[in-house]
């Protein structure tokens, strides 16, 4: 083979999966999926040779690919990578290669169209331990005219068998619902426009194999990592070839590139798996902890309490020294003040914007607190609301030009708040100043940084500006970590309203959703767990009686949904009696000891006949904990065994059921016998094979059962 044949394709490979690039007529995925090894010449002549396609009659005389960055212009009829133009012309451009450097597993191909005078650099990278993918574009244009972008976005293709799409929907309390659609003929399609990664639409979505599930089929993965507003789109072309594509929405003349000004997309992940859901949460979780996050390893994620649903807006230093009291007995590590403790923020409709101690509430400041809960071994945190003010305070009295607004327009209040203009220099520095002082002046180790509101005609310099509104975020974000690298942020949006990867480099937790019921939870937390491990997932014990959902549960429910998150408790110690307070303990106390395994080792669910039931685990090389929760009423009289799949035949376990809740135990005359002896033990190929039969569990009620390799 000439060296010109070895160097138009591109290989990336890893443990898991395998990415081929075809480098001419233009850059081409020919295959992505499970991993190949490295191909030798004669391998790849021949992989050149199998994927060579058909020119079918009826259609252009030539074979025109799906490319990197698919173009119009060079008879592509599926939906283009690279929308725009300069003033009217230049709309279907053709990127011819130019070159490529690859280092490791990372690569950038450079693709120019000489007459148009763009320039696209295209980034690809396989993570060689996950297989995760990870994939940008920066656009250049170095024509004279100025170039008016509607869209660049990040495509990646997919087999034929690629069929069956999930995709996540919400809305407020209600984040991460799952919806399944056929990816036939025609697109499927899905936009985000407002102005934050949103409850409604998170960005990403599987595609795989029929039927796929938790532990079977083929599937991909995406997670657009961006803030802001974003369009999706899944694409079945009428030739049966298929691919998926994502980026950032951006409004009509909100990106314009003067010559030699560039634009880079946000950054796109994609996984894949051969053993269904749970492969991806292993790619994804490997990748999150081994790239993303900025964790000090030595530092187990601490226990939270946070006052909101306790006191609300109801603050007394000395009730919530009392409650920080009481919150230590019970096993929290880290208490948070939340909304209500700066000047005049009596209620939601006032003070957003004046981030100063309100004296009224606290004559002594907030040293006093701060010092009782350090002395109680726990850390203190902190509730901001930074990009926002509301009309009634002095910052906006002060500052009505910082309104972010198109200028001439009304514009609608949210949660009775406006969002402040970050591009603004002065208000950019205002924002920094008041939290550098806040967090140098006090000892603040944590700080729950929400964001309450859509945007709403974004605009700056009278341009549509959510884009730079959301870099702007990230730089304010950054500057503060830079100033304080030991305070941990966690990224909160009326519950779960900013959840993605870019924000999650600066932060360390999410708080998942505003709704701590229980039952919600548990498919909330499922479905964020398939992008992100369990120790950002911020999940809480709530009150008996839900806030948002006015149903009751009992602590069992509770107590389990919350251990298998980055734990915490949200309501007030001081309200509850013995009896919770002692089981609230006793879940903490249980979260601490598996906290290891937790947070660190294989999430997994297993495929349940039952659909009213979630078999959630955690696994490593030594031991697994299985949480079993019967959602709504059993379809059977007889729960279906567990049957372990991810143990080792080889070997024997040590199987014990550690908590169970009493009130289910009068469903039966007689347990299973292992459940009737404290533990047993049984072969790995028997557990996996033939599974573990399991004591009746009542409708919203849940088991633990541990797992030893011995
Ligand atoms: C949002 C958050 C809540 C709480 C309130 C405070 O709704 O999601 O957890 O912090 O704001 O106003």
């Amino acid at each position: 083979m000439s060296l010109t044949q070895q160097l138009s394709f591109i290989q990336l490979h890893s443990d898991v999966a395998s990415l081929i690039i075809k480098l001419a007529p233009a850059p081409e995925i020919i295959y992505w999926g499970h991993q190949l090894g490295h191909l030798d010449d004669a391998q790849l002549s021949q992989m050149a040779m199998v994927v060579s396609r058909a020119v079918p009659q009826a259609r252009l005389d030539l074979d025109v690919p799906v490319s990197l960055c698919p173009e119009t212009g060079r008879g592509s009829y599926g939906s283009p990578g690279l929308e725009g133009h300069h003033l009217g012309q230049n709309s279907t451009p053709i990127f011819e290669y130019d070159s490529h450097t690859q280092t490791g597993n990372q690569v950038e191909i450079r693709c120019v169209d000489d007459i148009a005078k763009l320039e696209l650099l295209i980034s690809l990278s396989m993570d060689g331990k996950t297989g995760v993918v990870k994939k940008s574009i920066q656009l250049i244009n170095n024509n004279e005219s100025a170039y008016q972008l509607n869209k660049l976005v990040l495509s990646l293709p997919l087999p034929y068998h690629a069929k069956e799409l999930e995709s996540y929907t919400g809305r407020w309390s209600r984040e991460f619902q799952p919806q399944r659609t056929q990816l036939e003929h025609g697109v499927f399609t899905q936009e985000n426009r407002r102005g934050r990664t949103s409850h409604e639409y998170f960005p990403g979505c599987l595609i795989g194999s029929h039927a796929f599930s938790e532990e079977q089929g083929e599937v991909w993965g995406f997670h657009l990592a961006w803030s802001g507003n974003h369009s999706w789109r899944a694409e079945a072309k009428s030739d049966g070839r298929r691919f998926v594509q994502a980026g950032e929405l951006l409004f009509a003349g909100e990106i314009e590139l003067a010559q030699g000004d560039s634009y880079t997309t946000p950054e796109l992940y994609a996984s894949y798996s051969q053993k269904g859901i749970n492969g991806l949460r292993k790619a994804n979780h490997g990748y999150v902890r081994e790239h993303l996050l900025n964790f000090d390893e030595s530092k187990p994620r601490p226990v939270h309490l946070n006052t909101w649903e306790g006191i609300y807006f109801d603050h007394d230093p000395d009730y919530i020294c009392e409650m920080a009291t009481q919150a230590a007995q019970i096993g929290v590590e880290r208490f948070i003040i939340d909304d209500g403790w700066f000047k005049g923020r009596d209620h939601d409709k006032a003070a957003l914007g004046d981030w100063i101690l309100d004296r009224k509430k606290y004559p002594n400041g907030l040293t006093p607190v701060i010092e009782h809960v350090n002395k109680l071994g726990m850390e203190f945190g902190i509730w901001v609301e930074p990009e926002m003010f509301n009309p009634d305070s002095d910052l906006f009295r002060a500052h009505p030009d910082w309104l972010l607004t198109a200028e001439g327009y009304a514009t609608p209040t949210g949660r009775y708040q406006y969002v402040l203009n970050l591009q603004n220099q002065d208000c950019f520095d205002y924002l920094y100043k008041c939290l550098d002082e806040l967090l140098s002046e006090n000892n603040i180790g944590y700080v729950k940084w929400d964001m309450n509101r859509e945007l709403v005609q974004a605009t700056h310099n009278s341009r549509a500006a959510v884009h730079w509104q959301t870099k702007a975020v990230y730089r304010l974000l950054d500057k503060l970590v830079a100033a304080h690298p030991d305070v941990e942020i966690e990224s909160c949006s009326s519950g779960g309203g900013r959840i993605d990867y870019e924000i999650l480099k600066r932060t360390y937790r999410f708080w998942t959703s505003d709704c701590n019921d229980a039952l919600e939870r548990q498919t909330i937390q499922k479905n964020m767990g398939i992008f992100f491990p369990p120790e950002v997932m911020g999940a809480h014990i709530g009150p008996h009686h839900s806030h948002t959902t006015r149903r009751q549960h009992d602590i069992n429910l509770r107590g389990i949904t919350a251990l298998a998150g980055h734990m915490g408790v949200e309501l007030d110690p001081v309200k509850e009696s013995e009896v919770e307070k002692q089981a609230f303990a006793k879940y903490i106390a249980l979260h601490k000891q598996y906290r290891h395994l937790l947070h660190t080792g294989d999430s997994f669910y297993l495929d349940s006949n039952d659909k009213t039931r979630h078999a959630y685990g955690v696994h490593n090389e030594r031991e697994a904990l299985l949480t079993v929760s019967q959602l709504a009423m059993p379809d059977y009289m007889l729960p279906e065994p567990v049957r372990l799949s991810i143990l080792d035949s080889e070997s024997d376990y040590k199987v014990k059921l550690v908590e169970y809740p009493q009130s289910s135990a009068g469903l039966m005359k007689v347990m299973p016998d292992w459940v009737e002896q404290d533990e047993v033990v049984v072969n790995g190929a028997i557990l996996k094979q033939v599974g573990i039969t399991l004591p009746v569990l009542d409708p919203e009620a849940c088991l633990l059962i541990y797992i030893e390799r011995v």
